[in-house]
């Protein structure tokens, strides 16, 4: 087992990464701190992973929510379901709310956690490769809107995220796809080195052979934690974690939720912001042609869908989380392994990304 560090003050948290680890007992129940609990999972990984997760906590009252699987259920309504399981079983301030499964239970979970009775305590559990190597760290938390992804949650950080590799067997092959998207994005943004050794070892992820999986998660959390403990609230550099996700959440959100998965759209938008990259001479066509290239590797889609016109794309880009003054902020690179926030660019060349006009 390998254990990371969040450095934030006396909110920092260990995650633990490893196979196994579900079976551990100790790990989960160190972390709760009074002697209640609610697991928040959804009906497809509850027949999977609930047993072994639930074993532990014998000494400790606790109770279970199973939600719908899915993005769409990613709202307001499905969040009341958690509120009112905690209300139901009268748990108090000092509970811990336990989140297993994917980004979308981590997520929602979390800003429950960060709003019921003003916050209590969280534990992640992530069991997608995209809730290992992403969402389970750093804290945002978050449920969608119907105009826009996750517009409503709040920063708030876990006690511990317990990423057992084993869960990574069950999965969709389009999952972990989705998952080596946001996998992708860390040596985009900041990690050269990591870009090069994904390009020798792709093969070998799309096999989940378990040594390449456990480097990719491990490199990929050590960069997510760097990025969160120096910028939580994402004032400054943690805002390049969000490389392709302007484009990507336009997608999601115009799309209609779960229609392409979170990864993919992000593949697409990583994609888009490279091409824009390109038009506006920061890298070079053959940048654009290694970085289209490893996606496609992946198995993750490049090409916006043809359904959302470029008016379309600004009008739901106009409501992304890094808009300022009313203008668009996108994360573009200067180089493969650098990237940088601008809201300097050229409407034209926007419109022609989004058109699938390739550099
Ligand atoms: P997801 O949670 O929908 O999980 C994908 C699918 O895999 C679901 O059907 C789920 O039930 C299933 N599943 C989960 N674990 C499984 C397992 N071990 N075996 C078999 N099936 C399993 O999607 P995701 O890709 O994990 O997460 C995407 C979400 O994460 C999006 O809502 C996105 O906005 C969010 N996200 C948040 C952050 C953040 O920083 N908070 C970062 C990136 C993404
Ligand atoms: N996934 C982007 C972030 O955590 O900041």
């Amino acid at each position: 087992m390998m254990t990371l560090n969040v450095e934030l003050g006396d909110r920092s948290y260990p995650i633990y990464i490893g196979t196994d680890l579900l079976n551990q007992a100790d790990l989960l129940t160190q972390h709760i701190a009074g002697n209640s609990a609610l697991i928040v999972t959804n009906e497809t990984v509850a027949p999977l992973y609930l047993q072994q997760v639930r074993q532990h906590l014998g000494a400790i009252r606790h109770e279970v929510v199973i939600l719908p699987d899915g993005e769409r259920f990613k709202n307001l309504e499905v969040l009341n379901l958690i509120y009112d399981a905690l209300l139901k079983n009268q748990f108090d301030r000092d509970t811990t709310l336990i989140a297993l499964g994917g980004g979308v239970i981590g997520d929602i979970t979390g800003f429950a956690a960060a709003t019921y009775q003003r916050g209590v305590n969280l534990i992640q559990i992530p069991t997608t490769l995209l809730s290992q190597v992403d969402s389970s760290v750093g804290g945002k938390t978050a449920v969608n809107h119907p105009a826009g992804k996750n517009m409503i949650g709040a920063f708030y950080q876990p006690k511990a995220v317990i990423a057992d590799t084993n869960t990574l067997n069950t999965l969709e092959d389009r999952q972990l796809s989705s998952g080596i998207a946001e996998v992708i994005k860390y040596g985009l943004i900041r990690d050269t080195e990591f870009h090069n050794w994904l390009k020798e070892h792709m093969k070998a992820l799309l096999h989940r052979d378990p040594a390449a999986l456990a480097y990719a998660i491990e490199r990929s959390c050590k960069n997510k934690a760097d990025v969160v403990s120096a910028d939580e609230k994402e004032k400054g550099q943690r805002a390049l974690l969000n490389l392709g996700h302007t484009f990507g959440h336009a997608i999601e959100t115009g799309m209609g939720y779960g229609e392409w998965l979170h990864g993919e759209a992000v593949a697409t938008g990583m994609m888009m912001a490279a091409i824009l990259s390109c038009k506006m001479g920061n890298i070079s066509e053959a940048a654009v042609c290694e970085i289209r290239h490893l996606l496609e590797m992946a198995k993750l889609p490049v090409h916006a869908p043809e359904a959302l016109t470029a008016k379309g794309f600004k009008k739901l880009m106009a409501v992304d989380k890094k808009v300022q003054n009313g203008k668009i902020r996108f994360i573009l690179l200067h180089a493969i392994g650098e990237a940088y926030i601008t809201d300097d660019y050229d409407d034209k060349l926007l419109t022609d990304c989004i058109n699938n006009s390739y550099c």
